[in-house]
């Protein structure tokens, strides 16, 4: 249980490493080469823990150098005896983390089978898997579903395919990346995303000797090749931390520098955090971010896949956005299911009403179902500290960051899922300021 004691502004400064949504994908496709790849950048986080177990499972020899910790988190990942893990080896990992599905490709073109437990990964909506099986079976993958996981196999070398996704989903873009390359033949993928973490994966790719090219129109074309080779790479910095943090500096009054967080990569976000009056200022080593010292602007937010406002930069700024003058409207339009992190919000004093239909302006794909996806926040509001438990890695972070914003003390259970995305997050909150303490 951490206990904490809010009221002070966060202050000082933060490094951010390489993108939790990028890091694990590379490590993944590490298999695909003939050689061993070099991973530069890699924070200590459980899900990189988690796809380092996976990878071990299957043979890869991973090596963290210097040796035992990670101060420079350099990986290096070499494929050469990789070998079908045990059913229940994977077993033991189901449930922790979403990264196993992007295994099929790989283990498919290496080994001809694959195994997928059940996965895991934040409960922020149903998340289910059907664009990545129909994208394997495209390719000629068997899939067949068994009552602990995915069994899939590949009678025989799998070919380029034309996909069209029915919406831009960031897992499966990664899952026709990672299969398209090796296979026979040209593969077009119509629909896909295009985050920065994906851009990252093709250089990734693109260094391993595949043959990759991106149209404007969310249009990927693939031509396969025989044979990739490994790569070195320092992944790209996590956009999604350093926005965490800048919306932490705003929702506490404070101030905090963002080592390592890149501009290019966070455009939206920034002009999102300056609408709300937000203060930033762009150096060579980082952002630094910090509240104005005046009143907040409430605004009108949708989320949207790239380029629009990331999904997990919303919960976030939601907490800021409830010391906002005024009304604010977020629109959830990713997951049909993230705002249950309201709730202890609310508990703590914010004014904030969730409600099914799309308000914001675009109608989107929840608007006609069932779905709490829009919320309406008013303030600015007095927030005190109550007792919660984390419900999920970017809502509880914001909880967390509600709680330091907070008069009074809060306690706070569940901590640990934040360790899935932010590394060392204690230590980063005791060098920000922040009081609390582990009882
Ligand atoms: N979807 C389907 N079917 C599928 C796959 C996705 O309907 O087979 C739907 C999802 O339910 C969701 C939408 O498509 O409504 C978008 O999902 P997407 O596939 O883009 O998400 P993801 O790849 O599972 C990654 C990140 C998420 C991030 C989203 C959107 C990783 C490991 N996860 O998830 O990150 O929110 O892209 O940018 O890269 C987080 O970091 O906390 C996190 C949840």
């Amino acid at each position: 249980m951490l206990k904490v004691d809010g009221g002070v502004p966060l202050s000082g400064t933060v490094r951010v490493r390489g993108a939790k949504n990028l890091v694990p994908k590379a490590m993944v496709a590490a298999l695909l080469g003939s050689g061993p790849s070099v991973l530069r950048g890699v924070p200590a986080i459980r899900d990189v823990e988690v796809v380092t177990g996976l990878l071990n499972l299957h043979g890869v020899q991973i090596t963290q150098q210097p040796d035992g910790d990670l101060p420079d988190g350099q990986l290096t990942l070499d494929p050469a005896k990789v070998e079908l893990a045990r059913v229940s080896d994977i077993d033991a990992h189901a449930g922790s983390s979403r990264i196993p599905i992007l295994f099929c490709g790989p283990l498919l073109h290496r080994l001809g089978e694959a195994f997928i437990p059940d996965l895991g990964g934040c409960r922020i909506g149903d998340r289910p898997i059907n664009f990545h099986l129909d994208v394997l079976r495209a390719f000629g993958a068997q899939v067949d579903k068994t009552a602990g996981g995915i069994r899939l196999s590949a009678p025989q070398r799998l070919r380029g395919t034309k996909v069209e996704l029915p919406y831009p989903s960031v897992g499966a873009t990664e899952q026709v990346l990672l299969t398209a390359t090796l296979s026979e033949g040209v593969t077009e993928l119509k629909g896909a995303a295009t985050e920065p973490e994906i851009m990252d994966l093709i250089a990734v790719l693109q260094k391993m000797g595949a043959i990759i090219t991106v149209d404007t129109d969310r249009v990927i074309r693939i031509e396969g090749v025989d044979r990739l080779d490994g790569y070195v790479h320092r992944a790209l910095p996590d956009r999604i931390e350093a926005a965490s943090w800048a919306s932490a500096a705003l929702a506490t009054k404070g101030s905090i520098m963002v080592e390592g967080a890149r501009q290019q990569d966070m455009i939206t976000y920034l002009n999102t955090f300056r609408k709300c009056g937000g203060r930033f200022e762009v150096t060579e080593t980082g952002i630094e971010f910090s509240h104005p010292g005046t009143a907040l602007t409430s605004l009108v937010l949708e989320t949207d896949v790239h380029p629009g406002y990331m999904t997990d930069w919303q919960q976030p700024l939601v907490v800021a956005l409830t010391q906002a003058e005024g009304l604010s409207i977020v629109h959830e339009t990713v997951y049909e299911n993230r705002f249950g992190f309201t709730d202890a919000l609310i508990r703590m004093g914010a004014t904030i009403q969730v409600y099914r239909e799309c308000l914001g302006g675009t109608p989107c794909r929840f608007g006609r179902r069932n779905f709490r996806h829009s919320a309406v926040v008013a303030g600015p509001a007095k927030l005190r500290g109550t007792d919660f438990t984390v419900p999920d890695l970017r809502g509880g972070f914001s909880h967390v960051i509600a709680a330091l914003a907070a008069e009074g003390t809060s306690r706070v259970e569940g901590i640990g899922i934040i360790n899935r995305g932010y590394e060392n997050f204690m230590d980063k909150l005791a060098g920000l300021g922040a009081r609390f303490e582990i009882a």
